[in-house]
Formats: C-alpha cells, sequence, structure tokens
C-alpha cells in the first residue's frame, strides 16, 4: 500500500496546492495514507486541460465506435485489477472485500453498457417541405464536472465518466476527501486505452474549496453531483450562476409497502440487501418498512432475525461473500446514525434490535430495527445513511401511500403483494422515480435512476442518462431549387 497518493491532472500525476489530506482506514480507525489535496488553482489547471482537449475535438470529433471502444477497455482495465482495486477501496470505505467486488464489477458494467451505446446517439431529419434539409445531431457539452460521494466512490465516478465520455465530453472529476484512493485507477484506466491527455483528470480536495471552485468554473459546462441535499442546493446554485445544466442525486428515505399477502421469505433477502448491503450507506436503501397491521409483528421478528445473523467486522476480513456486514465510513457518520437513533428513542421509537456501536476501534454500528416508528419522527423523515431500518405501520392502502410519500424525498420505493392490481397502483401512486415490486433492488444499470422531490433531478443510468451529456443542434438548410 504506497503511503501517499496524488491527483492527476493533464495527464500526469501531481502534488497538490492545499496540501495532504490524512485517509483513515474505518475497519480499525488507523491512517491509511495520504492524499493529495487540489486547491482552486489545481482545479483551474484540470479545467483547462480538460477545456482544451474538448476544443481539439480529439474525442468529440471521432467516430462514436471508436470512443465507444476506449470506454469500454476502460471497464475490462478495472476488471484486470480488480484485487487491487478492491483491496485499497474496502481499506478506505469499510466494506466487506466481497462487496468491493461487486462494486468494481458494478463500474465495469457502466463502461461495457455507455461503451455500447456510444454509436447510438443518432439525430433525425425533420421534413420542412420542398426547398429545404433540416436534421439534428447531438453535440457534447464539454466539460464534464463530476463530484462524487463516498459511499460508492468507484461505482459513481464510473457512472458518470462512462456515459459523458461515450458521447465525447471530456471530464474533471473530485472524488470524496474520505475515499479518494481508489478513483486513481481511473486514471491508469484512461492511459491504458489510450485516451488523449487532459480527457480525464481525477482530483481530490475539500468540498467547500476544489468542489465549489469546479462547480463555480466559469469553463466547466456541465454537473453531476451525488450528496446531501444541501451540498446539492449550493452546486446548482453554482451551475445557475454559469447557466449550465446539472444532474442531481440525493439521496432518499425511501419505503417498501408490505401487504399482508407478500412472500416473507423472499422479503427477508429484501431486507438483508435493501438496509444492510454497505452498511445502508446507499441513497436508494430501503430504510422504512410500511408493514399492513395484520403481519407487522410476524415481519419484525423476521427482520430481526435478519439482522442478527450478520457478522459485523473490518471488511478486509471479509473476502467470502456472506451474512457480513463492514464499518460505516467514518466515525463521524456512525456517531451521525447513532445521534439519529437517541433522538428516535426520545421520541417514542423503540429498538427491536441493534442501537449500539461495537466496542473496539473502527466505525462499527450494529444492524439496528426500530419499531413503533410514526411518520412525524425525524427518523421518518430524515436520511440516516446507515443500517438503521425503522418500521411503520398502515392499516389501508391509501394509509400506506400516504406515509411512503409523506417525506420530501422521493428517490425509490417498493411495494411487496402477490396482488397485480394492487402493485400496478402502487406504481402508479408513489412519489419516486424508480418502484421496485416484490424485489427491492430490481433493475441494473440499463434502468434509469433518479429522484422526484428533494432526492433530485435527472436520471442516471439507462439510455435515459445519455441525455445529461449532450445538446441537440439543429441544422436547417436552404436548398436551391
Ligand atoms: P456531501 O454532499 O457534503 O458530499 C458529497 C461530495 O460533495 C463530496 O465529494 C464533497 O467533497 C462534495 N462537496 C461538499 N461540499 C461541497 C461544496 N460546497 N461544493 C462542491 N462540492 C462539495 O455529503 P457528506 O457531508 O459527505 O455526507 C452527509 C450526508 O449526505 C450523509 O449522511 C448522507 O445522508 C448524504 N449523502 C448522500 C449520498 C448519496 O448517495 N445520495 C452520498 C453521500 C452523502
Ligand atoms: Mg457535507
Amino acid at each position: 500500500m504506497k503511503d501517499y497518493w496524488q491527483n492527476y491532472i493533464d495527464g500526469a500525476f501531481v502534488d497538490g496546492g492545499a496540501g495532504r489530506i490524512d485517509v483513515i482506514n474505518p475497519g480499525n480507525g488507523e491512517k491509511l495514507a495520504e492524499q493529495a489535496l487540489a486547491d482552486s488553482a489545481d482545479v483551474d489547471r484540470a479545467v483547462q486541460a480538460a477545456r482544451r482537449v474538448h476544443l481539439s475535438g480529439a474525442l468529440s470529433d471521432l467516430r462514436p465506435v471508436e470512443r465507444g471502444r476506449m470506454v469500454q477497455a476502460m471497464g475490462r482495465y478495472l476488471l484486470e485489477h480488480i484485487d487491487e482495486i478492491a483491496k485499497v477501496l474496502t481499506l478506505e470505505q469499510g466494506k466487506p472485500l466481497w462487496e468491493s467486488q461487486i462494486e468494481i464489477e458494478g463500474a465495469a458494467r457502466y463502461f461495457e453498457y455507455y461503451g455500447n451505446q456510444a454509436e447510438t446517439v443518432e439525430g433525425r431529419s425533420i421534413p420542412l417541405g420542398k426547398g429545404y434539409f433540416d436534421f439534428t445531431t447531438y453535440e457534447p457539452f464539454g466539460v464534464s464536472a463530476q463530484i462524487i460521494p463516498w459511499n460508492y466512490p468507484i461505482e459513481m465516478t464510473a457512472r458518470s465518466l462512462s456515459a459523458a465520455l461515450a458521447t465525447g465530453n471530456t471530464c474533471v472529476i473530485k472524488t470524496p476527501e474520505l475515499t479518494p484512493l481508489s478513483n486513481a485507477w481511473f486514471a491508469h484506466a484512461a492511459e491504458a486505452v489510450g485516451l488523449p491527455k487532459g480527457a480525464v483528470n481525477i482530483l481530490c480536495g475539500l468540498g467547500h474549496d476544489a468542489g465549489a471552485a469546479l462547480s463555480a468554473h466559469s469553463d466547466v459546462n456541465q454537473i453531476v453531483f451525488t450528496g446531501s441535499v444541501p451540498t446539492g442546493i449550493v452546486i446548482a446554485s453554482a451551475a445557475a450562476q454559469n447557466v449550465v445544466p446539472c444532474v442531481l442525486e440525493l439521496g432518499g428515505k425511501s419505503a417498501a409497502i408490505v401487504h399482508d399477502d407478500a412472500d416473507l421469505d423472499a422479503f427477508e433477502n429484501d431486507v438483508r440487501w435493501g438496509i444492510y448491503f454497505n452498511a445502508g450507506q446507499v441513497c436508494s436503501a430501503m430504510s422504512r418498512v410500511i408493514a399492513h397491521d395484520s403481519i407487522h409483528d410476524a415481519l419484525v421478528e423476521r427482520m430481526v432475525g435478519v439482522a442478527q445473523s450478520l457478522e459485523v467486522k473490518a471488511g478486509i476480513e471479509q473476502p467470502e461473500f456472506g451474512a457480513t456486514m463492514g464499518a460505516m465510513v467514518s466515525d463521524a457518520q456512525r456517531d451521525r446514525a447513532l445521534g439519529m437513533i437517541a433522538e428516535a428513542q426520545s421520541q417514542g421509537a423503540r429498538v427491536a434490535t441493534g442501537g449500539h456501536k461495537l466496542n473496539r476501534p473502527g466505525a462499527f454500528l450494529e444492524p439496528t430495527i426500530l419499531t413503533d416508528v410514526t411518520p412525524d419522527m425525524t427518523i421518518a423523515n430524515e436520511e440516516v445513511f446507515g443500517p438503521v431500518l425503522s418500521v411503520l405501520k398502515f392499516s389501508s392502502d391509501e394509509q400506506a401511500f400516504r406515509i411512503a410519500n409523506g417525506t420530501p424525498y422521493g428517490l425509490v420505493g417498493g411495494v411487496f403483494t402477490r396482488d397485480l392490481d394492487r402493485a400496478t397502483s402502487a406504481a402508479r401512486q408513489l412519489r419516486a422515480g424508480q418502484v421496485f415490486v416484490n424485489e427491492w433492488y430490481a433493475g441494473g444499470v440499463e434502468t434509469p435512476f433518479g429522484g422526484y422531490g428533494k432526492s433530485g433531478y435527472g436520471r442516471e443510468k439507462g439510455r435515459e442518462a445519455l441525455w445529461n451529456y449532450v445538446q441537440t443542434k439543429n441544422v436547417a438548410i436552404k436548398l436551391k431549387g
């Protein structure tokens, strides 16, 4: 393990103008390495490099299949280096080693998918009658700035970088302060596949410093952000000042409605993944279960069983897929979750299992289930971003929708029932960008993802996401005769 990691600007690994930051291993609380911190001058150099490549046409003038092949090759590069990346990702982020492997495979899928899509971005011809020929083309915006969160640093960078490159944009990636190291492999991948110097820049810096400088930079043409609502508002405001579009993906308080006719055996598996995968640090986590009165107690008993079956330990000690969970990303995030659990208890919620940190160094929190949660409680409305599930009750479908839709968020939602009419009615009534029926996280890279309400706007993943990275040009030609 290297003890110092640099930023990657204009094809070179460089120190940061703002010095260095310690990266902590949340699995043991010890310092893992140092990361160079960019300042606003570094950000400017990265943006200018990306702009130079964009204006040169080195990417945007290529036949799309050629860009697509490079994008696909980046995904293969990640897979070829999966073991070394997974180790660093686990050490800096806390997740089980087997989850890091899944994350890197997911990242590679983005490069495969958008690499394949590169040559499908086609314009159309619009009839204007005799004497005119009119057509549309889709052109890249230019410099795409991408501000990355710490929960899935590899997958989130892959998601935006792959689509941006496939459509011919150049990129400046601002990696998260807590988990910056594993993103270095995107720099190596860009070099390995032959992208021009400056097409991909990867730098870490503090949010309020380098992050703010990047989102306010007047030569940035498009912004992608995943993270918290307050930061999303700051970034969207900066984008507005420069009149550039942005995509915001801001998390949620997503609910699964579980009816009395649901397949409870199958649902146990959804609980395991929905709230304990990545220790619950997932924007689309199943952080609320709204259970029908008649099955509530039986369901809680099953869910408690799932929570208690999980072994919690350092991610690096978890090479094999299994009933395990790692550390949260930092002591601060863990303590924030503990504070929210305490507040929920003071408002009348009951801890059915978990609720404590582990008595050892590292950012460990027990898999937790809170019952007797009511819609007015803070815990029912605010994102914990940890392994903490809130259980609420309902007696009528209408009440279930009211509870599910009762937060400012609207990222995803789920309904569990064997009744097709009930399921399709729920799909229509849930105010969320994605609805899961009988399987949480059903879907994939191919399916569009993004929020209603304060969960943000724009869509990532799927064909939809391509349109974030291009602008339409119409060409109208007056013909002679
Ligand atoms: P954050 O939203 O502040 O940080 C996310 C990214 O934005 C980081 O790269 C950070 O450096 C950058 N950033 C921060 N301030 C910025 C600014 N003024 N201008 C430009 N970039 C800036 O999230 P944070 O503070 O790490 O976590 C707080 C909470 O946010 C979490 O507890 C969780 O609820 C939520 N969150 C949600 C995520 C999601 O996937 N939707 C991911 C990360 C956090
Ligand atoms: Mg913040």
